[in-house]
C-alpha cells in the first residue's frame, strides 16, 4: 500500500467567535513524518481532528492519497488516530483492545456474541485470523507477553504501545498522533521517541504528529510545521526551523529555556549597537534601523574581562545543570520591563569557578549564530553580507 499524501487547502475553523484556524494550507508527502509544533491553543489538535474527520472545517478542503475526503466519514478515511489519553477499554485485556477494531470490522453482530457467536459458521476461522494479526502487531511492539493483562495492570509506556498496536492493526495509510507521549515520564518519553521514529521507518507510512515539545519535534520529524494563532508560520526540516527561524516567535519557541533578545540599532560598519556597544552581526541591518538581536544561550560567549564587541553585564544567577551551567546576567540598560536586560549564556560547568552573583562579565553572541529581527518580528536576511 502506498503511504498517503495529505493535502490541506485553505482550512478555516471557527468555534463561534474565536477562530482556531486561519487559511491553513499544507502538503504532507507520502511516507513523511510531519510534526505540528506550537504553543497551547494554537490549533494543532483542531487541525489534526479535521484531517481525521472528527471536526468539520468552516472553509477549505482536504484530500488524502489524492482523494477528496470532505464528505467521507472518519472510519472510511483509512487513518488511525492515537491520543494523549489512550482511551483503552478498561474491561478488555490488552489483546482484546488491540483486536477491537478488527472484531468490529470483520465479524457481524451475532458472530460477536460471547457464547453463541462462537458456534456460528465461520467465526472460528475469523477469530483465528484476528488472533494472528494481533500477535504480529504485538510482537513488533514487544508486548506479546502483556496481551492477557488489563490496562490498569500496565505501565504508561506499555499502555501507550497497546494504543499504538490498536491503531497499527488496521494497516492505516496515515497515522495521526496527538501528544501521545505527554503523560510519560522523561526517561520513557525519550525511549518512546526512538521507538516511534523506528516504527515510522519500518512501516513507511505517513505520520502527522502533534506536540508542543521542541525536542520531540526535532528528534523524530522529517519536517516541522510551526504554528501560532491558528496559522502555520514556518514549515521546513528540523535543521532549517532551528537554524533559520522566519521570525522572533519561531526562534523563541525553538529555544530552550531562554532566547536572548536585545534591542539594538543598525550601524554602517557591520555591527549593531547594543546600549552603545557595537556588536558584530552577519545580518543585513540598515544603518539606524531598530532591531532585536537574538541568540541562544549555547551560542553566547562570556568573558570576565572587558573585550571589544562584548556587552557589559552583572551575574545575577547561576544554574548548574550537570556538565554545563547557565549563567544569567543583567545588562546595564534602562529596558528592564520586558526582560531585554537579561543575558543567559550556557558554559561548561568548570568555567563557573570564580563566578558569583554580582561578578561583572562581558557577553556577546557568536556572530554566525545570532539573528536580527525587524520591528515586525521577521528575521532580516544575511544573504548580502554572507556573499560579501
Ligand atoms: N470545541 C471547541 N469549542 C470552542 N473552542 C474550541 C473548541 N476546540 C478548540 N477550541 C479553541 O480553538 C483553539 C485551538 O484549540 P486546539 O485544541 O486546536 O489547540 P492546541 O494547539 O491543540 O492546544 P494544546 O497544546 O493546549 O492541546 C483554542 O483557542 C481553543 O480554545
Ligand atoms: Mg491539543
Amino acid at each position: 500500500m502506498q503511504p498517503a499524501q495529505v493535502s490541506l487547502n485553505g482550512i478555516d475553523k471557527r468555534f463561534g467567535e474565536p477562530q482556531a484556524l486561519r487559511n491553513v494550507s499544507l502538503e504532507v508527502r507520502g511516507g513523511e513524518f510531519l510534526t505540528l509544533l506550537g504553543p497551547s491553543g494554537c490549533g494543532k489538535s483542531t487541525l489534526l481532528r479535521i484531517v481525521a474527520g472528527l471536526e468539520v472545517p468552516s472553509a477549505g478542503s482536504i484530500a488524502i492519497a489524492g482523494r477528496p475526503v470532505d464528505t467521507v466519514s472518519p472510519r472510511d478515511r483509512g487513518v488511525a488516530m492515537v491520543f494523549q489519553n489512550y482511551a483503552l477499554y478498561p474491561h478488555l485485556t490488552a489483546g482484546q483492545n488491540i483486536a477491537a477494531p478488527l472484531v468490529m470490522r470483520r465479524l457481524n453482530w451475532w458472530q460477536r456474541l460471547p457464547v453463541l457467536g462462537r458456534a456460528m459458521p465461520g467465526t472460528r476461522g475469523l477469530r483465528a485470523e484476528i488472533a494472528d494479526d494481533v500477535a504480529r502487531v504485538a510482537a513488533s511492539l514487544n508486548i506479546r507477553h502483556l496481551l492477557h493483562r488489563r490496562p490498569s495492570q500496565l505501565s504508561g509506556g506499555q499502555r501507550q504501545r497497546v494504543a499504538l498496536g490498536r491503531a497499527m492493526v488496521r494497516h492505516p495509510v496515515l497515522f495521526l498522533m496527538d501528544e501521545p507521549l505527554a503523560n510519560l515520564d522523561s526517561g520513557l518519553r525519550a525511549h518512546m521517541r526512538a521507538e516511534l521514529a523506528t516504527l515510522h521507518r519500518r512501516l513507511g507510512v505517513t505520520f502527522i504528529y502533534v506536540t508542543h515539545d521542541q525536542v520531540e519535534a526535532m528528534t523524530m520529524s522529517d519536517r516541522i510545521a510551526v504554528m501560532f494563532d491558528g496559522e502555520i508560520r514556518q514549515i521546513g526540516t528540523p535543521e532549517t526551523v532551528f537554524r533559520a527561524p522566519v521570525d522572533l516567535d519561531v526562534a523563541g519557541f525553538m529555544t530552550h529555556p531562554h532566547l536572548n533578545r536585545w534591542p539594538a540599532v543598525g550601524r554602517d560598519d557591520g555591527t549593531v549597537a547594543v546600549a552603545g556597544t557595537p556588536v558584530p552581526v552577519i545580518a543585513d541591518v540598515p544603518a539606524g534601523a531598530g532591531v532585536t538581536l537574538a541568540f541562544r544561550p549555547e551560542d553566547g560567549r562570556l568573558s570576565t574581562k572587558s573585550v571589544g564587541g562584548f556587552v557589559p553585564a552583572t551575574v545575577s544567577h547561576i544554574e548548574l545543570l550537570g556538565s554545563d551551567a547557565l549563567i544569567h546576567a543583567r545588562r546595564e540598560t534602562a529596558d528592564t520591563a520586558d526582560g531585554s536586560d537579561r543575558a543567559v549564556v550556557r558554559v561548561a560547568a568548570d568555567l563557573t569557578h570564580g563566578l558569583a552573583i554580582g561578578t561583572p562579565v562581558w557577553v556577546a553572541p557568536d556572530a554566525g549564530r545570532a539573528w536580527c529581527f525587524g520591528a515586525d518580528g521577521a528575521r532580516l536576511s544575511d544573504q548580502q553580507r554572507r556573499a560579501a
